[in-house]
């Protein structure tokens, strides 16, 4: 019955205004509104926006917060961290619009060009590894900058999507600069690493940066 009425509007309607009506079904099932803000409306987001973000947000000993990368999905992240010392970074500089007050126009790989060694309390490196953050090379570079300037203590949340066509290689076992970190256990999610049960993988891992002598 549904495939009837599909296939007769088709052959009915014309084109351009089907195509109209079918991106705007696409933009309601991807798209949420949280207050007059647009989220995106993907289980791996609930997970990062209803459940990482506001633990940190509650916690006073994370004060001083970097978010790699950001879009226009992003932009109401300011709100949340808006009692926070809240940065952003992103290598797309016409992306500045979506970042915080404290915006670095650059790549994360000169993260310690802007900030002090240990500065931050947390950094989320968060969909940025297999979207522009691929070679091996690049990806050392990124997370020794974010080791380089948490504090001791400082926790990076760091995800991807963990399918072929995303993931440029196995980031956890096999890049070196992570395993400077420990694993934090994120009591919330009950673990240290957390995949997000839908076909992407979105898979959330959480370190720590260890006391160093
Ligand atoms: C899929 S988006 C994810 C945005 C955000 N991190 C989030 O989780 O919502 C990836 C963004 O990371 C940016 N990006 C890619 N490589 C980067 C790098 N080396 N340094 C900073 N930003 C980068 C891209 O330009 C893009 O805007």
């Amino acid at each position: 019955m549904l495939a009837s009425t599909k296939s007769f509007a088709k052959d009915v309607l014309p084109s351009a205004f089907v195509r109209q009506v079918q991106k705007f079904l696409f933009l309601i099932a991807t798209h949420r509104l949280r207050e007059f803000d647009l989220h995106l409306n993907f289980p791996d987001r609930h997970v990062l926006e209803d459940i990482i973000i506001p633990y940190f947000v509650k916690r006073e000993e994370y004060n001083k917060i970097l978010f790699v990368g950001c879009d226009w999905y992003t932009r109401a992240y300011k709100k949340y961290f808006k009692k926070k010392n809240y940065w952003t970074i992103e290598i797309d500089k016409e992306k500045r619009k979506y970042g915080a007050k404290k915006h670095i126009s650059d790549s994360v790989e000169k993260l310690s060009d802007y900030v002090d060694h240990n500065y931050f309390d947390l950094i989320f490196c968060t969909g940025v590894f297999g979207h522009g953050m691929n070679s091996r090379e690049t990806t050392e570079k990124a997370i020794n900058q974010c080791f380089q300037c948490l504090r001791e203590g400082g926790i990076l949340v760091f995800s991807w999507n963990d399918i072929p066509e995303r993931k440029p290689f196995s980031v956890t076992q096999e890049c070196q600069s992570l395993k400077k970190f420990n694993s934090y256990f994120f009591t919330p999610l009950s673990s240290h690493q957390y995949t997000v049960n839908d076909e992407m993988r979105h898979t959330f891992v959480f370190y720590i940066k260890p006391q160093l002598k």
